[in-house]
């Protein structure tokens, strides 16, 4: 199975991956090629320090989100590539990718879905006074963090720090998506 992660930050996800790769948590699995749609992303770093190849696509070098995404579907096939995880792509996916990748597109989101879309699933949880909080993992489809749901983990949290909470919602992710990507590729879920 040939993996392409997307990633527009950080990358802690996108290391996860490739950690279980390393680990054999995940078996059967290449990692060829990151996309980044940020030139100071450090997820480029951690492809870097672990030879993946990865390419810089920025949208505002293309004339139209269509063209934009037919140049990743160029990159994606001259890859092989099955699945694609989104891994912190802060982009909505469209159809060019949508349509060539029917349910081969998986995201992750630090939240318990369908509540608290967008760019500050955690934050927005928080601040509504959850006390369960959690990670889903989802194919992807044209609504942002839309789509049907393929894993989730939920945990009790009553403590007052956000960054206490942000620290064990990304450790839930670190194990859940791992997870999840070596039982699609099994064809247990
Ligand atoms: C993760 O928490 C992921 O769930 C979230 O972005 C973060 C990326 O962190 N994604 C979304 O909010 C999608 N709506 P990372 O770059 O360290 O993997």
């Amino acid at each position: 199975m040939n993996l392409a992660i997307f990633a527009s930050g950080n990358g802690t996800n996108f290391e996860a991956i490739i950690k279980a790769i390393e680990d054999g948590s995940i078996h059967n699995a290449t990692i060829k090629l990151l996309i980044v749609d940020h030139k100071d992303a450090y997820a480029i770093t951690r492809a870097k320090n672990h030879q993946i190849p990865y390419e810089v696509v920025l949208l505002k070098n293309f004339a139209s989100k269509k063209e934009y995404e037919e140049h990743i579907l160029s990159l994606l096939k001259q890859n092989e590539v099955d699945l694609i995880c989104l891994a912190g792509y802060m982009k909505i996916v469209t159809d060019v990718l949508l349509d060539a990748y029917p349910n081969k597109i998986i995201n992750i989101h630090p939240a318990l879905l369908p509540s608290f879309k967008g760019a500050h699933g955690i934050q927005d949880a928080f601040d509504y006074g959850c006390k369960v909080f959690g990670v889903t993992i989802h194919y992807v489809s044209a609504e942002l963090d839309g789509g049907k749901i393929i894993a989730q983990k939920a945990f009790e949290y009553y403590g007052s720090d956000v960054d206490e909470l942000e620290s064990k919602i990304h450790a839930v992710e670190h194990e859940l998506y791992p997870n999840t990507i070596e039982k699609l590729i099994k064809e247990e879920l």
